[in-house]
């Protein structure tokens, strides 16, 4: 935790953070879509480039609308918004889209991401200047919205349990967290060899292991040979996860998709669907809090067990708005010790925790998307202090390091890719 003592308003430095931030934003644009960085990540990926819309917002509306048709023109017929659509041909990534295989009008990859999107959405509506446009735009995408939802909770937990399943550390979006270290186990490496072209343009002690990416790969290979048929991947693939992070943002987002069906009066009976799917998860998420710890913890579907490493998505039940008055008592209290755990903050993992490595991607360095929606959840919840102190440290951190992917908790050093979309927009949308 640090003493911040920037104020709010707006001192020349931080106006030249946010000629900056929105300087990355148009570098990184390539005609409609943003990629997260150049080099690195190519392409559009889902919940980044919703994020992004949050900071084009701060600058050119009609942008940051045209970011989200650009992301639901790859929605697959089922509803699925791929984690990653790739517009354009890249070598710089790897894998693309010939290992995928899905056989699309616009190539991408088989898997979701947290469906931040529909979070988005509503606060570009309450937030335009233009209500007119923004509203013309929401309706347009709404029931393409509304796909996406239904996608998850049909696909995704077809028994009705009231917590979707993901099939992959990707889509997640906290590719190499430790909570998916265990259950990452039960899954066999692919055979075949290939190069990686992450560690070409990132440090390798910042990224992912190879054990890690062969179990990647293989999963990849997996839902190929299963034909993508969502029937037989759910019954036979072997990792299955209740992830906190993704239960906690849709429920989120859903709760946000029902406040838009009102104010675009769009309210059917898919709607009411989707609230009732949400009460189910009401009822359901105690099954991921840990009475012990006093946590929330993703799920090994498959062991049934809960995963007890404390990671930030755990404090993402807070935004949600699932944790009754009790357990957000305890988690403001978690969070306190957490911040004070480190110089920086909010390390993704806790930094007590044995596998806490403070520059390893998802293993200890701070995403500043993941403040912001940590730091809402508290302020919602009625803890602005705490709330306050992970802004504070944010802001910091661009101060220090500028536009970086992720921080090191440690000393502030920024990691993994420059000049990164979605830093920028959270920076925009968030601190400045
Ligand atoms: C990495 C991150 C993921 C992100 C992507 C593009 O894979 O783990 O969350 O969406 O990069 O930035």
């Amino acid at each position: 935790m640090t003493n911040s003592n920037w104020t709010a308003s707006t001192s020349p430095q931080q106006q030249n953070l946010r000629a900056l931030a929105e300087k990355t934003l148009i570098n990184n644009d390539l005609g409609g879509y943003t990629v997260p960085t150049h080099g690195l990540y190519p392409f559009q990926w889902n919940w980044d480039s919703a994020i992004t819309a949050l900071g084009w917002m701060q600058f050119d509306e009609q942008r940051a609308w045209q970011e989200l048709e650009i992301l639901f023109s790859g929605q697959w017929p089922d509803g699925m918004v791929p984690h990653i659509l790739f517009h354009k041909d890249s070598d710089s990534y790897f894998p693309g889209p010939v290992v995928w295989g899905a056989d699309k009008p616009i190539k991408s990859t088989s898997i979701s991401q947290p469906p931040v999107v529909g979070s988005v959405m509503k606060i570009m509506l309450e937030q335009a200047k233009d209500p007119h446009f923004a509203r013309e735009k929401a309706t347009t995408l709404f029931n393409k919205l509304v796909d996406y939802h239904l996608w998850w909770y049909q696909q995704r937990d077809p028994e009705e349990t009231g917590l979707v399943v993901t099939y992959h550390p990707w889509e997640s979006g906290m590719d190499n967290s430790p909570a998916w270290d265990d259950a990452l186990q039960a899954v066999p490496c692919v055979t075949w060899s290939y190069e990686r072209r992450d560690t070409k343009h990132v440090d390798s002690a910042q990224r992912p292991h190879k054990s890690e990416y062969d179990r990647f790969l293989y999963l990849v290979d997996f839902f190929k040979q299963h034909q993508f048929d969502s029937k037989r991947i759910f019954a036979q693939c072997p990792y299955k996860m209740n992830d906190i992070g993704i239960i906690a943002i849709l429920h989120r987002a859903s709760k946000d998709l029902l406040i838009m069906s009102e104010m675009l009066q769009m309210q059917d009976e898919r709607t009411e669907y989707i609230a009732k799917r949400m009460e189910v998860t009401q009822q359901a998420i105690s099954a991921l809090w840990c009475e012990k710890d006093h946590y929330f913890y993703s799920r090994n579907v498959l062991t049934n067990q809960l995963v007890a490493v404390k990671t930030s998505a755990g404090l993402l039940s807070l935004y949600a708005g699932f944790a009754s008055a009790t357990q957000k008592t305890s988690l403001n209290k978690t969070s306190i010790e957490w911040l004070q755990a480190s110089q920086f903050s909010l390390a993704s993992t806790h930094p007590s925790a044995s596998c806490y490595e403070p520059q390893r991607y998802w293993r200890g360095p701070i995403w500043l998307h993941i403040n912001w929606m940590i730091a809402l959840g508290l302020e919602e919840s009625g803890y602005q202090d705490t709330a306050k102190s992970i802004q504070n440290d944010s802001r910091e951190l661009i101060k220090l390091a500028g536009f970086y992917e992720y921080f090191n908790p440690e000393t502030g050093a920024g990691c993994g890719g420059k000049d990164f979309s979605w830093t920028a927009a959270i920076a925009m949308h968030w601190l400045l």
